[in-house]
């Protein structure tokens, strides 16, 4: 049987820390290859360095292709007030990290650099997550299967999670409505 690492052979990681391999959550991922402590500068994620105005051009690009495809992925990240990088590059590793809800990493901005470090020490083999900080602009696009036990169900940054259990609670109720409203009417029509 082949190993997993060859079925992804060609893909590689510039990170001494971690290597990609196929992620049970999706996709790829990345994974750590040792222990990593605490607070380590694990991987930079790199790309193009574009402004606020480029990036909201190609941020609603990505979501009506989304639309189109099904594929939401989203590698555009904000550096500053300025400026922001897109990931979206062959050469970024750092890209296939996949999102948590309970997350073992964590971005930090560092020389004007933006760095995937470990918010806790990591053990080897784990799979490496961060919390993609999303807003609630198109929440329902993006279901998360962190299949941790503070997942929220969608991926969006921690200060959003009060509106966003709201709005999940508010689906929620809509969707019982109208299948109480069905089959109201099925029993209607059966009556009749
Ligand atoms: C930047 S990519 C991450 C790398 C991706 N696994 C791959 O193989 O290309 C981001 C996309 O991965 C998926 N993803 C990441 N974390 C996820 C999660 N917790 N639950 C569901 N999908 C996730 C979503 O489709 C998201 O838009
Ligand atoms: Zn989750």
């Amino acid at each position: 049987m082949k190993k997993e690492s060859a079925l992804l052979e060609g893909e590689r990681c510039d990170s001494k820390w971690c290597e990609v391999r196929h992620s049970g959550i999706h996709g790829r991922g990345l994974f750590a290859k040792k222990r990593i402590p605490q607070g380590t500068n694990i991987i930079e994620y790199v790309g193009e360095k574009i402004d606020k105005e480029e990036s909201n051009r190609r941020g609603w690009a990505r979501i009506d292709y989304a639309k189109k495809t099904g594929d939401a992925a989203v590698y555009i990240f904000t550096l500053d007030d300025e400026y922001d990088i897109d990931g979206d590059i062959p050469t970024n590793s750092a890209r296939l990290i996949n999102h948590s809800c309970e997350p073992n990493c964590e971005a930090w901005i560092e020389d004007g650099s933006i760095w995937i470090g470990a918010g806790r020490d990591i053990e080897k083999g784990e799979e490496l997550f961060y919390n993609y900080g999303f807003d609630l602009e198109s929440w329902e696009d993006h279901p998360c299967y962190c299949g941790s036990k503070r997942c929220v169900g969608y991926i969006a940054g921690k200060e959003y999670w009060p509106e966003l259990k709201k709005r999940i609670a508010a689906k929620n109720a809509k969707a019982k409505a109208k299948a109480k409203g069905a089959s109201k009417k099925a029993a209607k029509r059966k009556s009749a």
